[in-house]
């Protein structure tokens, strides 16, 4: 989060909402370079690369900034430069700009090896050191392990080994690193072992993208700088909240990752719990890390899961179908997956909070790909009035009122509320009232990526989720996970639906329905 421009850095950065110097002057990243491991990986092509490049025509890198792509390819620093240039002119965000990839490409550096080639890593020692002497780089270096979690221990030992983790006189170094943070919470806790034992904790940042996205952090905002919100923001009036997280994308290319693993731990381990804390958690003293950190921290310790998994939760797999007027291939029938899987590509369940403010406020999530379309909000849906007095005929159409924040597309804030409808009867009817980033704002939101390695280069860590809230996460989701293992097979549903059939029973058991998003 951005804070004044004499910032200090660390976990205790001063808050941005509450500190009357800020001027909201952009943060310009220090003098510093970035080791990208898996820069040929999806990830790195579509989004890290071209964030970086947004960063640099934003004007928010150093001019002299460097960045070092590690890999198995045989390629020259020339060869890599042309691949990055390919990556961002196909997805910059900001638009390709040729003097501004000039001064990306002059920091620009291949070193071609493996992970476990111990000459590799010496010469990446020597390339980190060139560009210290070249670029005045000044010993700051982040290494982004945008890799599988099985490479890991390997890649980060070898930083280790070879020295390039440890920062002198006064320099930083960082480790980054990618979802998943293990499988389950023993394995969280083997690979945060693995990653401390190269890193500080506080030189470690773990994205979580979701976290990057402005309208995610606009829900601190909405919540905490104003007083229309909080008041109504507990069990006394809020119903239940709707966590949905709707692809309309199958798996893709994506089966060694995705199979074995599904939905629930693709993103509801760290996105959608992440929403729910942000959308659940009390006002955090500051907006420092360890004061945001400790809030979602105390919600998620608070959740308790329901005691009957078979009807409240629900487990889908995407059969074959058409979506958008076109074939589309069953789950079981994407290139690289095994016929018998029986990995969610849809999860769905209810969990509560045991606090004073939410006892007895169901939060519903759901996630899944091959859904209707593509969005992502959170409905907050409030009880009804205590009393009408208007007949009954004439308020059959009011539904619930709901404040729900569109969190992507159409990015934005709706409210639902009843209104009269317009003649000489006392009728009233729901309608609606939006906020939308497009119609409000001139700026474009940046992309998470591009918010989140700039933050990470600030050492800026509210944004970046420390180890226990990922090891809550994982206590959370296992009991789930390992009862759908043992008892629930995935339920089929059609793509372009809501999920399976079980999820909408799930609802109606306790006399609710999803909203259609
Ligand atoms: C990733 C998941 O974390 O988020 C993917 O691994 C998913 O499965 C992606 O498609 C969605 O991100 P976004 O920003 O497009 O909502």
């Amino acid at each position: 989060m951005t804070d004044s421009p004499t910032r200090q850095t660390g976990a205790d950065a001063p808050n941005p909402l509450r500190d009357p110097r800020d001027r909201r002057l952009p943060l310009i990243a220090g003098p510093s370079s970035m080791v990208m491991f898996g820069v040929t990986g999806d990830l790195a092509r579509k989004k890290l690369l071209p964030a970086i490049y947004d960063l640099t025509h934003r004007g928010l890198l150093p001019p002299s900034f460097g960045l070092v792509g590690f890999g198995r390819r045989d390629w020259s620093h020339d060869d890599f430069a042309e691949y990055v240039r390919k990556s961002v002119s196909e997805h910059s965000r900001t638009g390709f700009d040729e003097s501004v990839f000039e001064q990306l490409r002059g920091g620009l550096r291949f070193v071609t090896g493996t992970f476990d080639d111990t000459a590799a890593f010496e010469t990446l020692t020597e390339v980190v050191g060139e560009l210290d002497r070249t670029r005045s780089t000044g010993g700051n270096h982040a290494f982004y392990l945008s890799i599988p979690p099985d490479a890991f221990p390997t890649v980060l030992s070898q930083l280790a080994d070879s020295g390039l983790n440890s920062a002198e006189n006064g320099s930083w170094r960082r480790a980054v690193i990618e979802k998943p943070f293990g499988h389950d919470l023993a394995s969280a806790r083997a690979l945060n072992d693995v990653v401390e034992k190269a890193f500080r904790p506080e030189e470690v940042f773990r994205i979580d993208h979701y976290l990057g996205k402005e309208t995610v952090q606009n829900i601190l905002a909405l919540r905490f700088s104003n007083q229309l919100y909080e008041p109504l923001w507990n069990a006394n009036y809020v119903d239940h909240v709707q966590i949905t997280m709707a692809e309309d994308i199958g798996i893709g290319s994506r089966a060694g990752y995705y199979d074995g693993i599904g939905t629930a731990r693709d993103v509801i381990q760290n996105h959608l719990l992440q929403l729910l804390a942000l959308t659940a958690m009390e006002e955090p003293v500051t907006f420092r890390a360890s004061d945001l950190r400790a809030e979602k921290e105390k919600v998620l310790s608070a959740v308790e899961l329901p005691e009957d998994l078979a009807s409240h939760t629900s487990r889908g797999q995407y059969v074959g179908g058409w979506q958008g007027g076109e074939e589309v291939r069953p789950y079981l029938e994407e290139d690289g997956i095994p016929a018998d899987s029986t990995t969610e590509t849809f999860a769905a369940m209810r969990l509560d909070i045991a606090t004073r403010r939410w006892a007895g406020v169901p939060f519903y999530l759901r996630a899944g790909k091959r859904l209707g379309r593509r969005v992502t909000e959170i409905a907050v849906v409030f009880k009804q009035a205590p009393f009408l007095p208007f007949r009954s005929t004439d308020t059959a159409d009011l539904g619930q009122n709901a404040i729900v924040i569109r969190v992507q597309p159409d990015e934005g804030v709706t409210m639902r509320f009843g209104s009269k409808v317009p003649g000489t009867q006392m009728e009233v009817r729901d309608v609606t009232m939006d906020f939308a980033y497009g119609m409000n704002f001139t700026e474009e939101s940046p992309e998470a990526y591009e918010r989140l390695i700039l933050d990470m280069l600030l050492g800026d860590p509210p944004l970046f989720p420390r180890q226990k809230e990922v090891e809550l996460s994982w206590k959370i989701l296992d009991p789930i996970t390992e009862y759908w293992e043992q008892n629930l097979d995935p339920a089929p549903y059609r793509p372009g639906t809501w999920g399976p059939d079980t999820a909408h029973e799930m609802l109606a058991r306790d006399g609710r329905t999803w909203r259609r998003p």
